[in-house]
């Protein structure tokens, strides 16, 4: 990331003038080396003093400032399809992962409630100690045999599969190589691993390749880790190349297929059907259940070795609790349904290319977006995403900013997640909404240096 991309939108001597003013104001709580008498004994007094709290502050009084309301944390007053209600008021909603419209659909409810008379709602407890319910097995099995692979291992959190299973295979001998758009869980998990880590630009191959030939020898195992579906991007790595470059080097394939299950293939099958290939392109397929399978949870399928060596050996498998047999039935539900009913993949892949091309022909940037399911509207800085959201927000329609650091300062955007269920004229009102704030946003100017004398005060 380049100095301006981490400036929130402003130049390097903006930055450093608000830091100064802010400096200046705030001088008087910098803490220097002092007696243990002179220790304030409130605890949290230095956590309110470190960088990270005080940015936090920056940007929350800076939004303030400017005029843009909180996108984060809204209440919706039922299920989130197409259209939500938040507040009392309708939206039409772009904000959520239900892509086939499994969430709430009545097979997948009816599911959950029996589940919930049979076993209650909770397993209370790991499944390695306390025993586990068929509903588990049931989805470890469908979810193997979707992937083509031996088994599957479920975990009670998806983002916690990636960091448990990478931060127990790997450790500090070993390699990680991660694309640069990777998501979060599985930085964590290599950072857990303690394993060496190195990064190759988004979807690049090549610099795969390079990094792989120079480093590979020096390490034990080695990871490649790719997202079938980039969740930020709505683009689709290479899976054939990454798989040849993978056995090439001796590597684990990981590929996390959160936002490519019930999305790419024919069938919705993910990112192997998508490219024609099958189980064996990649040693481990991550997945998550709160996305398509309308639930909660993450699972790996693997080989039959590896899930065994997991299920007795990773700490977020065996000491957390086993996923809620409702959930576990939610999800067998939503499995059966995607199998059933494939016209809902093309459903959705229909709108999700008819409000890409629809973006593209008013002009608006959508990035590397294939028009999957995932369409980013790019912005280039964090206020103007976060003011669009709000201006968008304002005229019924309910889409979040990405913002920095979650993305380097010139790649903010509004990310739109289509969904089966949309209707074209929603897509349509839409994306004329969208050119007409857009076009409103761009034109207004920020006076950094009236926010930054605001924020000194
Ligand atoms: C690519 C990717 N992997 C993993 C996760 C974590 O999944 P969950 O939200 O189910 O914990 C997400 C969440 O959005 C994701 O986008």
């Amino acid at each position: 990331m380049t100095k301006e991309e981490s400036n929130f939108g402003l130049s390097q001597s903006e930055r450093t003038r608000l830091l100064d003013r802010l400096k200046g104001s705030l001088a008087g709580a910098v803490k220097r080396p002092a007696p243990l008498s002179a220790i304030s004994k409130d605890p949290w007094e230095a956590f309110a003093q470190s960088d990270s709290c005080r940015q936090m502050d920056i940007i929350r009084r800076a939004s303030a400032i400017l005029g843009i309301d909180n996108p984060y944390f809204r209440v919706h007053d039922g299920i989130a399809g197409p259209e939500t209600v938040i507040d009392g008021k309708s939206y039409l909603n772009f904000s959520s992962y239900n892509y086939l419209g499994f969430n709430g659909h009545p097979r997948v409810v009816a599911a959950a409630k029996a589940a919930i008379d049979r076993y209650g709602t909770s397993c209370s407890a790991s499944r390695l100690v306390a025993g586990e319910r068929p509903l588990h097995r049931e989805l470890e099995e469908r979810l193997a045999r979707l992937h083509k692979t031996e088994d599957c291992v479920a975990f009670v959190s998806g983002h916690a599969t990636n960091v448990t299973v990478i931060g127990n295979l790997l450790g500090k001998a070993d390699l990680i190589l991660c694309d640069s758009a990777i998501h979060n869980s599985i930085q964590q998990g290599a950072q857990l691993a303690g394993a060496r880590r190195l990064v190759f630009p988004h979807n690049d191959v090549a610099a795969a390749e390079r990094l792989l030939a120079e480093h590979r020898a020096r390490c034990g195992n080695a990871l490649v880790a790719v997202e079938g579906h980039y969740s930020m991007d709505g683009d689709v790595p290479d899976l054939p190349a990454f798989s040849a470059l993978a056995r090439r080097h001796g590597a684990w394939l990981l590929v996390d297929e959160a936002h490519a299950l019930g999305v790419l293939g024919a069938r919705g099958r993910g990112t192997a059907e998508h490219f024609g290939l099958d189980g064996s392109a990649a040693d481990l397929w991550m997945g998550t259940l709160s996305k398509t399978f309308a639930g909660c949870g993450g699972y790996m399928a693997c080989r039959h070795r590896v899930a065994e060596f997991l299920r007795y050996s990773s700490p977020g498998f065996v000491y957390s609790v086993g996923i809620p047999p409702p959930v576990a039935a939610a999800a067998c539900a939503a499995l059966d349904l995607l199998l059933e009913e494939p016209e809902r993949v093309a459903a959705l892949n229909a709108n999700a290319q008819a409000f890409l091309d629809g973006a593209r022909a008013a002009g608006l940037d959508t990035g590397s977006s294939q028009g999957f399911a995932i369409v980013p509207i790019m912005l280039g800085s964090s206020i103007a995403a976060a003011r669009l959201s709000a201006a968008l927000f304002r005229r019924g329609i309910n889409v979040q900013p990405i913002l920095y650091p979650a993305v380097p300062e010139r790649a903010a955007r509004l990310r739109f997640f289509l969904s089966s269920e949309h209707r074209r004229e929603q897509i349509d009102t839409t994306l004329a909404i969208v050119t007409e704030e857009t076009a409103k946003v761009r034109a207004l100017k920020v006076d950094f240096a009236a926010v930054a004398a605001m924020l000194s005060r």
